[in-house]
Parts: structure tokens; C-alpha cells; sequence
């Protein structure tokens, strides 16, 4: 076992009360509690073996209708009042993205576990500096790629482990909905995380260089829609097309193999990953043949795919992790990971489309 791995094994300590069964809780705050924070609450506060001892949000009006549904809790506006509570194990933080990365540090510094909503930070030094101090601090860091613990992608992984699809040729996406508009990010730092978290998870590597174009319509500066192509060390293609002004509600992943095909669809409810045994074939040299493809389109078969809800299992994954020192699937590397390509999309976009390379990042 590596170092790593042997660290994030390390049992930690809590300062947490066990539940009537004598199991050890988690002693969680939650910090923002707006559109998605009320959700994660909910989420946690359903959890085993976790006990939401505080729920914090600065707007006011936020907080009391929050925090009515959970009367065990402290309804605090402050998060260093969170913070200098000794009894709090972890923090979950939920709040706009530009303030991810300082509370986070903050929560770290007060020796406490992270769990924070993506993107970890709006620059990879930030996220680094996030990752650093959680190393250094033993503590545990997840960040909240939700799409990570989606059923439909765990099942699409273990058909690229068992080499069902054969080898991945290229990768495109689609989240596209009509809202929600945001102020503080752009499209690509708001919807892209998720894609490029899947799609670095299902082609197990990271982009090498990326080249975005994008328009901003609705505010000056922020873009509505980007298009953005990852291309990977091997060759390997990945689009990524994130908008939030869009007649259309999409969230599509597609994956094209040498074998076959597959389509993870979000939207829909039963069928949510498709494959389809769709390939073509040519034979060599291909001028001395004159039907030289052959494209085969064969059965389409939709799985069974588990109906557990993402964020739940996300949020028992935090838990579990802290409580029993297991290791961490959306952890601050990964976070880092899906930084430094929104980082360096970002550059592209900037630059009017200009391929960037992750390296130049840094
Ligand atoms: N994982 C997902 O699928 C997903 C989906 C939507 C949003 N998100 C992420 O969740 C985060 C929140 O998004 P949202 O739509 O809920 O935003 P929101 O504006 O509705 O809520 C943010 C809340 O945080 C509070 N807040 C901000 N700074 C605070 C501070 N320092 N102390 C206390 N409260 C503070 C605000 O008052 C607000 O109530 C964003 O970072 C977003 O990227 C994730």
C-alpha cells in the first residue's frame, strides 16, 4: 500500500458523541443553505451516522426557513461561530463558488473535515493551496463532483474495466438547460465540473491542453455558452457543451468505442444509459477493397441502473470516510484535477479560443 493510501486509511479523531447504538456520529455544520445547500442539508441530515449540529447561512430569511425543519441544530449567520464550536467534526460548504476555497481553508485551520460543493476553488493555486493544508492538517477533503457517485456512471465504468466498449475513441457532452443564470461564474466554471469530473473518471487520465469559445449575452464578461474541446495526451477527443440559456434540457454524456457505444442520459428515468453494439470495421489496405467498411449496427441493450439518489450516496460517502478513514472518490486531487481544466478553459475563452495546455497552467 502507498503512502497515500496508507494515510488516508489513518483513523481519525473525533471529538463526536456515539448514537443509542454506541456507533461514533459525525458532528456536521453546513454552511449555505441556498437553491442547492438546502438540498445537501437534506442529504446529510438523512445520513447515517451523522448528526447536523449546525446550520449557517448570512442571509437571514434563509436561515429561518431552513433551519425550522431542523430544531436540533444551531441556526447561526456566522461560520467562524461553526468554526470555534470544539464539538464540530466536519463542515459542508455550499455556499457561491468564489468562497469556496477560503472556507475551506478556514475550516481546515480549525481542524475540521471538508466537504465543499464544486468547483473547490476558482484558480489551481487556490485548490493546491486547499489540498496542501488538508494534507498537512491529516484531515479529510471531498469536494462534490456529484456525477461521481451517480449508479449509471459506476455501471458505465465497469463495462470500460471489463473492455465492453473497447477502446474509447472520443467523448461529448451536453448540459444545457434555460436557467439558472449566475452572477459570480461564468457557464463553463458553473455546469462544466461535472463533465470534466466524468470524463477524466472514464477516460482515466487528464487532459493535455484545452481550447474554449463562449458568448456572453445575458452580462458583460460572463459567458452564457461555451463549447469547449479537452484533447488528451493519446489523442483521445472530448467536447464539452455548457449553456444556461437554452431552449433545450440536456444532460447527455457520449462515449464512442471501437466496440460499442454508449449514451448516459440524465434526464431520462428508465433509460439512462444506452449501448448500443454499433461500430464500423475497415479492412487493409483499404484501396484494394472496395467495400472496404463494414459498419455494424447491432442490439441496443439498457441496463438496470440502481435508483439511488447521487447526493445521498455522496454525502454517506463523506461520512463513512471521516468516521472509518477509508479513502475519498471526488478528493482534493480530484478537485485539482477538474480545477486546472476549467483553469485553463477559462485562459482559452479569454484568449477567443486559443488552445491552452494544462502544463501552462501549472
Ligand atoms: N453539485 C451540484 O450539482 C450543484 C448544483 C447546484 C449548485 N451547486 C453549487 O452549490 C453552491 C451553491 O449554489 P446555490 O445555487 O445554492 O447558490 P445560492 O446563492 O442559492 O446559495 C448560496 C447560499 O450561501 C450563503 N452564503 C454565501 N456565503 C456565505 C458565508 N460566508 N457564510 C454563510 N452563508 C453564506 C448565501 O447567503 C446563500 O444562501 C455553488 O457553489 C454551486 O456551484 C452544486
Amino acid at each position: 500500500m502507498s503512502k497515500r493510501a496508507r494515510a488516508s486509511r489513518r483513523p481519525v479523531t473525533l471529538s463526536r458523541m456515539p448514537d443509542h447504538s454506541g456507533s461514533p456520529v459525525l458532528s456536521l455544520g453546513v454552511v449555505g443553505i441556498g437553491s442547492w445547500g438546502q438540498h445537501v442539508l437534506a442529504a446529510f441530515a438523512s445520513t447515517p451516522r451523522c448528526r447536523i449540529a449546525y446550520v449557517c447561512d448570512r442571509d437571514a430569511s434563509t436561515l429561518a426557513l431552513r433551519a425550522a425543519a431542523h430544531p436540533a441544530a444551531r441556526a447561526v449567520a456566522s461560520f467562524d461561530a461553526v468554526l470555534s464550536d470544539a464539538g464540530v467534526d466536519a463542515v459542508a460548504i455550499a455556499t457561491d463558488a468564489p468562497e469556496h476555497a477560503s472556507l475551506a481553508r478556514d475550516a481546515l485551520s480549525a481542524g475540521k473535515h471538508v466537504f465543499v460543493e464544486k468547483p473547490l476553488a476558482l484558480s489551481t493555486s487556490e485548490a493546491r493551496a486547499v489540498v496542501g493544508l488538508a494534507e498537512r492538517r491529516r484531515l479529510k477533503l471531498m469536494v462534490g463532483h456529484v456525477l461521481e457517485y451517480h449508479p449509471a456512471l459506476r455501471v458505465i465504468e465497469g463495462m470500460l474495466e471489463r473492455g465492453d466498449l473497447g477502446r474509447i475513441y472520443y467523448a461529448y457532452s451536453q448540459r444545457i438547460n434555460l436557467g439558472v443564470v449566475r452572477q459570480q461564474e461564468n457557464a463553463w466554471w458553473s455546469l462544466a465540473p461535472h463533465d470534466v469530473a466524468m470524463i477524466c473518471r472514464l477516460f482515466v487520465a487528464e487532459p493535455v491542453a484545452v481550447a474554449a469559445q463562449g458568448q456572453a449575452m445575458l452580462q458583460k464578461g460572463i459567458e452564457d455558452v461555451v463549447f469547449a474541446t479537452l484533447t488528451f495526451a493519446d489523442g483521445r477527443l472530448a467536447h464539452v457543451h455548457v449553456s444556461w440559456l437554452d431552449p433545450h434540457k440536456i444532460r447527455k454524456l457520449t462515449l464512442v468505442g471501437s466496440s460499442k457505444m454508449v449514451t448516459f442520459d440524465d434526464m431520462s428515468v428508465n433509460e439512462k444509459v444506452r449501448v448500443y453494439d454499433k461500430g464500423a470495421e475497415c479492412r487493409q489496405p483499404m484501396a484494394a477493397f472496395p467495400d472496404a467498411v463494414t459498419v455494424r449496427s447491432g442490439d441496443i441493450v439498457i441496463p438496470k441502473i440502481p435508483g439511488d439518489e447521487p447526493l445521498r450516496l455522496e454525502c454517506r460517502h463523506f461520512v463513512d470516510a471521516v468516521l472509518d478513514g477509508g479513502p475519498i472518490r471526488s478528493d482534493g486531487a480530484a478537485g485539482v484535477r477538474v480545477v486546472r481544466v476549467l483553469e485553463a478553459g477559462q485562459r482559452s475563452l479569454s484568449s477567443g479560443g486559443r488552445l491552452v495546455r494544462l502544463s501552462d497552467v501549472g
